[in-house]
């Protein structure tokens, strides 16, 4: 075996705390909630769990406004909680991951309080002040990228709400505050960081105008509209000049080469970047340890062409780094649509589902799961505005509403479907009110989607064989005992197939077949071809099928609609 670092390894888990366990039966979750469900996280076989924010933070932005980075949210319990809850987490092999949010702070944070109250206190470049706007910039979630302070008479710069405040990344004492932080919590014990949209720390220092013909307001309504090839080109081309001055800036690189030193100096400590680009992971030593393979996953349909085009250029651009790349890959998280929805087409979405979850865990690379994917969790669609805390989601309504005079009834579809509230709401623990996630009678911070009677949920799920659960459960294993899913090298097999994905893992040992069935035809294969598996037999690791037989030969290989196969070569 080779020898691996753990993160290489390891199935990450996202927890999204306020969704994931009541421990206290406000409605949120909380640390207490969590450590109860450490067992449940050990059992299901996961070995490292990435925590969304947990820091105090007004929550304009769900926890990604902090406004104490070294402190916990009162709602989510005390530091005490905390070091128990990592303590616990330790004891059971799982390591634990924070979210690190660099570009921007809330704006109710000391340091902007401070910052905004004069021009001259000692931090009053510890963010981005201008006297007036200079450009037609945008913040990604609300409008204007510029919002006027009074006490200042002066405006500051925001990529996301106004509410996020972006740090002056060029001031060595913003810094060096910062670093603070992270050595902190490293000081603790935490396994590393998740790095919160880092492409947005620097602008472009000539600070030039996007040539958008439209704002952000305008901009989402056409992309609503976009039906056509051309309109679904220009749209992602207007999204895509609208912002390109706001990231990916010079001055990326140097810093991670900085936090990526400060990490260094403990043991064994890890960073993942929200970004897809690989360039973040400098030389394969220097930068980030991964960055997260977004491509696979900005798809309306998973088709094997597209996962094998998405390989072939992932692997090699990996293979380009001078010290060799880890690839990360993902489907589901806090700001995307839930897997179960998105890639489904309404009428095999359960086999999808799982199809889709083996792909994660059988390619190569370090797989991320969002919490509530192993039980089929669903996007649930808002029906009051009231109930929208995601607040880009209330500043859109509101707008078209208010600005453009769109029916209310039209602007609360159009917002339940773009609200990230749609993929954040409550665990489904049970078939109990609430799903279990709260007592009976507390009204939970977002709904429960009531679909939780219907199977979807962790109780009902482990008594029964053929649960999705229990699918994940059963692959994680299939993966954690199979060296060459984990370590083996990437050969696609097959390569014309439209209806299926094959491919093969292989380590020194051990050759690994895995075929991913997307039609529902029953496919007869022949894999002989494959100098890996000529003469060879297949001895079954996993099968989402019935099958008589345990050992299959290569050349004769008949697959079931929509099955998974995972098979070892054998003499
Ligand atoms: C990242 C987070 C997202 C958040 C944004 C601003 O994209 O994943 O949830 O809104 O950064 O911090």
């Amino acid at each position: 075996m080779k020898t691996l670092k753990w993160w290489q390894n390891a199935v990450f888990y996202q927890i999204y705390p306020r969704s994931f366990a009541d421990g206290n039966g406000d409605g949120i979750g909380d640390f207490k909630g969590i450590t109860e469900k450490l067992d449940y996280l050990a059992g299901l076989g996961v070995d490292a769990l990435w925590l969304s924010p947990h820091f105090p933070s007004p929550n304009w932005d769900c926890g990604y406004d902090i406004s104490d980075y070294t402190n916990v949210a009162p709602e989510y319990g005390t530091m005490d909680d905390f070091k128990h809850f990592l303590g616990e987490a330790h004891k059971r092999n799982l390591r634990v991951i924070l979210d690190l949010v660099l570009n921007h702070t809330s704006d109710e944070h000391p340091w902007f309080l401070e910052s905004k109250s004069s021009k001259d206190n000692p931090k009053a470049d510890w963010y981005v002040w201008v006297d007036t706007p200079p450009n037609n910039w945008q913040s990604c979630f609300d409008g204007e990228a510029w919002t006027y302070a009074p006490e200042r008479n002066q405006y500051y710069y925001h990529y996301f709400m106004k509410q996020q405040p972006d740090l002056n990344w060029k001031n060595p004492e913003v810094k060096k505050a910062m670093w603070d932080a992270v050595r902190f919590w490293l000081d603790l014990g935490v396994d590393g960081y998740r790095l919160d949209a880092l492409g947005t720390i620097f602008e472009d220092p000539a600070l030039t105008p996007h040539t958008v013909p439209m704002n952000l307001v305008e901009l989402r309504r056409f992309s609503e509209a976009a039906k056509t090839p051309e309109e679904l080109k220009q749209k992602e081309k207007y999204w895509h000049d609208m912002f390109k001055n706001q990231w990916g800036q010079p001055g990326i690189h140097e810093l991670m080469k900085e936090l990526r030193s400060i990490v260094d100096e403990y043991e064994d400590r890890m960073l993942v970047g929200e970004d897809d680009n690989i360039d973040y992971m400098g030389n394969g030593m220097d930068e980030l340890h991964l960055v997260f393979n977004f491509p696979l996953a900005n798809t309306d349909r998973i088709t094997p062409k597209h996962i094998r085009n998405n390989q072939q250029d992932r692997i090699a651009q990996l293979n380009k780094l001078s010290a060799g790349g880890w690839a990360c890959n993902t489907l589901g998280n806090h700001d995307r649509s839930r897997i179960y929805t998105c890639y489904g087409d309404k009428v095999h979405d359960a086999e999808l589902a799982r199809l889709n979850a083996a792909l994660v865990l059988t390619l190569k690379g370090t797989p991320f799961l969002y919490n509530g994917e192993e039980i089929g969790m669903t996007d649930y669609m808002l029906t009051n505005i009231a109930q929208v805390k995601d607040t880009m989601g209330s500043w859109y309504y509101h707008t078209i509403v208010t600005d453009m005079g769109v029916h209310p009834d039209e602007a609360l579809v159009r917002t339940a479907e773009m609200t990230r509230d749609k993929n954040r709401t409550p665990m489904h623990w049970a078939n109990k009110p609430n799903a279990g996630f709260s007592p009976d009678g507390v009204e939970t911070w977002l709904p429960v989607n009531p679909n939780y009677k219907a199977g979807i949920n962790v109780h009902d799920q482990e008594r029964n064989p053929d649960s999705i659960l229990n699918y994940y459960k059963h692959l994680l294993k299939v993966r954690r005992e199979t060296p060459a899913l984990v370590e083996g090298n990437y050969t696609p097999l097959h390569e014309n197939a439209e209806d299926y994905f094959a491919f093969l893992r292989t380590a020194e040992k051990q050759a690994v077949l895995v075929v991913l069935n997307y039609s529902e035809k029953r496919l007869n294969l022949n894999f002989s071809d494959a100098k890996e598996l000529e003469n060879k037999n297949l001895h079954t690791l996993f099968s989402s099928g019935v099958r008589s037989h345990v050992e299959h030969a290569a050349s004769k290989l008949s697959i079931a609609p929509f099955e998974v196969f995972i098979a070892e070569a054998k003499a």
